[in-house]
């Protein structure tokens, strides 16, 4: 079955979970918007797929870019977009007191403002097919850990939005679905990893040494835990765009379910394990 004829739109298509989505759906026959930053990545995203996907310069922060994207998909679409998947996102792990607030604000603007502005703007397009939008969500976004403060608080807004969206789109025929990603082998892992050097360089020592035991575990998860293929994500992707009834909340890759399961422990009792985890048998 061909699904040429209806038009899907994917913020953050240059690397990654985004990536490997436009590529997949370009793959099975939908006309692919894909959004990028940067010229280079247009030009890689073109040279791999199909001649029908499109990439789009599209910074989730940039008023005039959603604009411009608004009024090319609508042009080229007759005003029909069957769905649309808010990938493009920031991490920013680590223990607050190290984080500068100039980094906090720039995550919340692409996490969170950037994926409303864009959904906003293109919720006209979603209504006039009964589209399906889809959030990109994560495991921090059902439970809030040490070290993830800013990134599960811009993920948690992320479950919010998708929850008040899904019944007020409802009567439009628009579902929404929420991805909860566990880890998946991206560049993000390289990237929080290169954000922790960079965080323990800029920290002072002595506040940097307080929080030891909590850097050694969150280097070593993002280390060694097993992390699943973007290719992995971007098939549950499709199967929410095709599928009869899209559900409310899909949870794919590692530690996805775990943390839905934690997430629902009484809080007392969560948080000893966790504490656990992290420090050992100290209690405090
Ligand atoms: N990998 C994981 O383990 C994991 C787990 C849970 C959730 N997630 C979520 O999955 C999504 C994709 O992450 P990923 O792992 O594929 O990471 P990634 O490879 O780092 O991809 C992030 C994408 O977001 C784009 N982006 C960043 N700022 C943007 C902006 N202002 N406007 C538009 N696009 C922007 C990046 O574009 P540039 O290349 O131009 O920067 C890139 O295309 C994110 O929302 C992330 O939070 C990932």
């Amino acid at each position: 079955m061909t699904k040429r004829r209806d038009s899907v739109l994917i913020t953050g298509a240059s690397t990654g979970i985004g990536r490997a989505t436009a590529l997949r759906l370009d793959a099975e026959g939908y006309s692919v918007f894909a959004g990028v930053r940067k010229e280079e990545d247009r030009r890689a995203l073109s040279d791999e797929a199909s001649g029908v996907l499109t990439p789009l310069l599209l910074d989730v922060t940039d008023s005039d870019a959603i604009a411009g994207a608004v009024a090319r998909v609508g042009e080229e679409t007759g005003g029909r977009l069957a769905g649309m998947v808010n990938n493009a996102g920031l991490s920013l792990n680590g223990p607050l007191e190290l984080l500068p607030v100039s980094e906090i604000r720039r995550l919340f603007e692409v996490n969170v403002v950037g994926l409303l502005a864009v959904t906003q703007a293109f919720i006209p397009l979603l209504r006039s097919t009964q589209g399906r939008l889809i959030n990109v969500s994560s495991g921090h976004g059902l439970l809030a850990i040490p070290d993830k403060s800013v990134y599960a608080a811009s993920k948690f807004a992320v479950q919010a939005i998708s929850d008040s969206l899904r019944l007020e789109l409802r009567p439009f025929g628009v579902s929404v679905s929420n991805l909860v990603v566990g880890k998946v082998d991206t560049a993000v892992l390289g990237k929080i990893l290169e954000e922790r050097e960079r965080l323990a360089k800029a920290a002072d020592p002595a506040v940097l040494r307080l929080y030891s035991p909590l850097f050694e575990f969150f280097d070593r998860e993002v280390r060694n835990l097993p992390g699943i293929p973007p290719e992995e994500v971007a098939k549950v992707v499709a199967k929410a765009l095709t599928t009869q009834r899209p559900k409310a909340q899909y949870l794919v890759g590692p530690g996805a379910r775990k943390m839905l399961n934690l997430s629902r422990l009484p809080r007392g009792l969560r948080d000893g394990l966790m504490y656990k985890a992290l420090y050992g048998a100290r209690n405090k």
